[in-house]
């Protein structure tokens, strides 16, 4: 397989997904390929071009979710290995590992330049100081894979410094695959995908999580109490990247959670911007990877949830 990453031009050739011929290879010194010339003769094939790099950056996150996901199944049904991380109920098991191996490996080899950032560690700094870098969850909603719970996925995406421009998220039980690239949409096992049209916050259908770490600190019961009275309710499904997914996808009008980390957030960010909704904190600011709340909507009901929850913020001051 032909393999190149200069950081401004990435395909993939041959028995792969390339989508136009190669004409004449430049090899550096070293044996790498330098440059490939390609023929192109149609329109499509053009757009390929112009805009060459988000969508190969997809196909990537999208093929190595999907393998990953096979670990996850194959996990599944084998006798678990949990171990705790802390004293709490922050769990890893043999699937958390074995999937970020095969993501991480994977990612270091068609993207040698870039920098991977992996919830369970083995993840690594960029050897070229390279502008990209991959947020990856191996196993997002350990504790439902742990009881056999079938939500969880992998999530994976890619940030060129704060620009997300491809997103991966998996669910292997379920074969459910949510993808996006920057400025061409989302889509939902290959079908364009748009957030709903509930345009209140009272015919709503919201979700939330709650930390696996200082579970006590958490502020979010007000909020899950309140919240409930005012809409048609609150899921807690226990996988922030599918509880995004699904608000790009018009599953949840509404998303809240305190405390996520960037791999937790960062492919449903960017499914939800692509699929028409809005993401910032309760403030209003716009969401920023590893803020400390996350507010995720259609956009539609977005002010009237962001003004509940600071009007629960003000009241859980003024009761402290
Ligand atoms: C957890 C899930 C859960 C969320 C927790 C996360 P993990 O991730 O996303 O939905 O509520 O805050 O830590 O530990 O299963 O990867
Ligand atoms: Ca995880
Ligand atoms: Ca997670």
């Amino acid at each position: 397989m032909l393999l190149l990453d200069r950081e401004k031009y990435w395909m993939t050739g041959k028995d792969a997904s390339l989508p136009f011929p190669v004409k004449r290879i430049v090899l550096a010194p070293s044996g790498r390929v330098e440059r490939a010339f390609v023929r192109c003769a149609c329109s499509e094939s053009m757009a390929a071009i112009r805009n060459p790099m988000t969508k190969n950056y997809l196909e990537a996150a999208v093929e190595i979710a999907q393998e990953a996901g096979k670990v996850l199944v194959e996990e599944l049904s084998r006798p678990l290995d949990i171990r705790y991380k802390g004293d709490e109920v922050d769990l890893v098991t043999q699937a958390d590992k074995r999937s970020e191996r095969l993501i991480v490996e994977r990612l270091t080899k068609y993207f040698p330049d870039h920098a991977i950032a992996a919830e369970e560690g083995t993840g690594h700094e960029s050897a070229s100081a390279s502008d990209f870098r991959w947020h990856v969850d191996p196993l997002d909603g350990t504790t439902n894979f742990a009881h056999g719970y079938p939500c969880f996925s992998v999530s994976i995406a890619l940030a060129q410094r704060d620009t997300l421009l491809a997103a991966a998220v998996f669910n292997p039980f379920y074969n459910e695959l949510f993808a996006a690239a920057r400025g061409e949409g989302a889509t939902f096992n290959g079908k364009k995908i748009h957030v709903s049209k509930v345009t209140t916050l009272s015919t709503s259908l919201l979700c939330t999580g709650f930390p696996v770490r200082n579970r006590k600190a958490s502020p979010n019961l007000q909020y899950y109490g309140d919240f409930t009275q005012h809409s048609h309710g609150v899921r807690r499904d226990g996988s922030a990247a599918l509880d995004l997914a699904s608000v790009a996808a018009g599953r949840f009008d509404g998303f809240w959670e305190f405390g996520l980390q960037k791999w937790d957030t960062a492919a449903g960010l960017l499914l939800i911007e692509e699929a028409g909704g809005k993401v910032s904190d309760f403030a209003g600011n716009p969401y920023r990877l590893g803020g400390p709340v996350i507010l995720a909507t259609n956009g539609l009901i977005h002010e009237e949830m962001r003004a509940m929850a600071q009007e629960i913020s003000r009241r859980a001051k003024a009761g402290s």
